[in-house]
């Protein structure tokens, strides 16, 4: 199948990547022409394991190329993938000018192509899918401004994806589920060959209409960072009346109703999806006039998660009240990234806590495998990258841990004891053991858990 993907992104560059690894004659088209020289010199712009080596072996199989030209991207494709971003605007809403910007441009592209549906000699229309993460009802925005432009047949789908990052090449080749969303048997058919060779385990393709297929990513994303601020909720009780979070999950857990996915607490869910799809579906809601009351309070327990946790230094480091002066100080920093396995630091709880630390004073030095880069987009040298994890220790008053790399999981306490000024760790992450820090002699503060005052 001939297949265009607009917009080189995460999602984009994935899907595409592992649509020609099949056999499929991929274009990536973008606008932005340092990515596109990048992409044609065989490189990578996101770290995401496994992607290089597939993106290597399809392009010198001359199944995936890269352009600027949407002529050429356009014109002999039968599945377009819309995957463009869609940032958050003021008010939450996704922004949507990209996709429809993509939608006036395919209009055109069909418009000028030969043959009554613009593939040439072929009566079968294009089919265009959306795949970026939209509000319920931009389908339909969609077609309207692709229908704008011409008079020629083309079907409209959407195909939300589900892709975790630093998981995405396994989630795309091996998906719990895929989900499709057609206004006509002809392009249900068609998809779902196009995805045939990656549910041969036997996991479900649906295909449904397309409102609910732009529904059903909105509320997988809503429900997964409800569960997430669920657990936040209860060990902040934990915390309070003495009981340890993670019994606490262990025995709700075995209740099969319950599962026992995604009821890890710590900092509070970051990355590009959940904190987005969130304010779009409480968005969403405001727009109808019928508000999401829980999802509001999930986005609120969720931000709140990181001020409590920054509250622990506060208590620790200062005189019981409002924020404690660190000047003076230097906090050691274990993880940048929002989560272990990728470098992507969007709404990442370090980024947060990393400034608060500044604004009171401290000297911050962090260390993360791969977000270094990433993070110096944001933070510049307003903090001292460590080349390795046990530099950010050196004569620390303070260890911070807030990302789970495999790493930092079992490190050597007794040579990070007689690096730091102070032994006090605070674990955002629930790595450790308290009676095991206890013994290590530490202070530790972990969440939902006892905390280890020496
Ligand atoms: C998520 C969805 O999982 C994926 O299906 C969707 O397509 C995009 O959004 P991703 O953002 O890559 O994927 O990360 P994920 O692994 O889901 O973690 C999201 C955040 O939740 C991370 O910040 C993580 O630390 C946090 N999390 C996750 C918890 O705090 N506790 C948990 O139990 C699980």
């Amino acid at each position: 199948m001939r297949i265009t993907m607009v917009g080189t992104g995460y999602v984009g560059l994935v899907t595409g990547t592992c649509l020609s690894n099949t056999g499929n004659d991929v274009t990536c088209l973008d606008v932005d022409p340092a990515k596109i020289e990048k992409l044609n010199r065989g490189e990578s712009p996101i770290y995401e394991p496994g992607l290089d080596e597939l993106l290597e072996r399809n392009k010198a199989a001359g199944r995936l190329a890269f352009t600027l030209d949407k002529a050429a991207a356009y014109g002999p494709a039968e599945v377009i993938f819309i995957c463009v971003g869609t940032p958050s605007d003021e008010q939450g809403r996704a922004d949507l000018k990209y996709v429809l910007a993509a939608a006036r441009d395919i209009g055109d592209a069909i418009e000028s192509a030969e043959g009554p549906t613009g593939l040439g000699a072929s009566d079968k229309a294009k089919i265009v899918i959306v795949k970026s993460t939209v509000p319920v009802g931009t389908n339909a925005k969609v077609r309207a401004e692709i229908a704008s432009r011409t008079s020629k047949p083309f079907h409209m789908a959407s195909n939300p994806e589900f892709l975790k990052e630093g998981a995405a090449i396994n989630d795309f080749n091996k998906p719990d589920r895929v989900v499709l969303g057609v206004d006509s048997e002809d392009a249900g058919s068609r998809l779902r060959d196009l995805y045939a060779p990656f549910v041969r385990q036997g996991n479900p393709i649906f295909t449904m209409d397309i409102p609910s297929a732009e529904m059903v990513k909105y509320a997988s994303n809503a429900m997964l960072a409800t569960k997430i601020s669920f657990i936040n909720e209860i060990a902040g009780l934990c915390e309070l009346y003495g009981a340890d979070v993670d019994e606490v999950r262990r025995g709700m857990c075995a209740d099969a109703r319950i599962g026992n996915k995604f009821l890890y607490p710590g900092l509070g869910y970051g990355g590009s999806c959940f904190p987005k799809d969130v304010l779009a579906c409480i968005s969403m809601g405001d727009e109808v006039n019928r508000p999401t009351d829980l999802l509001a309070a999930v986005h609120k327990v969720n931000q709140d998660q990181r001020i409590r946790f920054l509250e622990k230094v506060d208590a620790h480091f200062g005189s019981g009240s409002g924020p404690a002066d660190l000047s003076g100080m230097r906090i050691g920093v274990w993880g940048i990234a929002f989560k272990p396995g990728t470098d992507d630091i969007r709404e990442a709880p370090s980024i947060t806590l990393m400034k608060a630390l500044l604004e009171r004073g401290a000297e911050v030095v962090a260390h993360d495998p791969v977000a270094f880069e990433t993070c110096r987009g944001v933070m510049g040298d307003s903090i001292t990258y460590a080349g390795g994890m046990l530099d950010v220790v050196e004569g620390a008053d303070a260890l911070l841990v807030c990302t789970d790399w495999d790493e930092y999981k079992h490190p050597d306490f007794g040579a990070i004891r007689a690096k730091m000024r102070a032994p006090v760790v605070f674990d955002g992450r629930n790595l450790y053991r308290p009676a095991s820090m206890r013994e290590a002699g530490f202070v530790y503060h972990s969440v939902g858990r006892e905390a280890v005052t020496g």
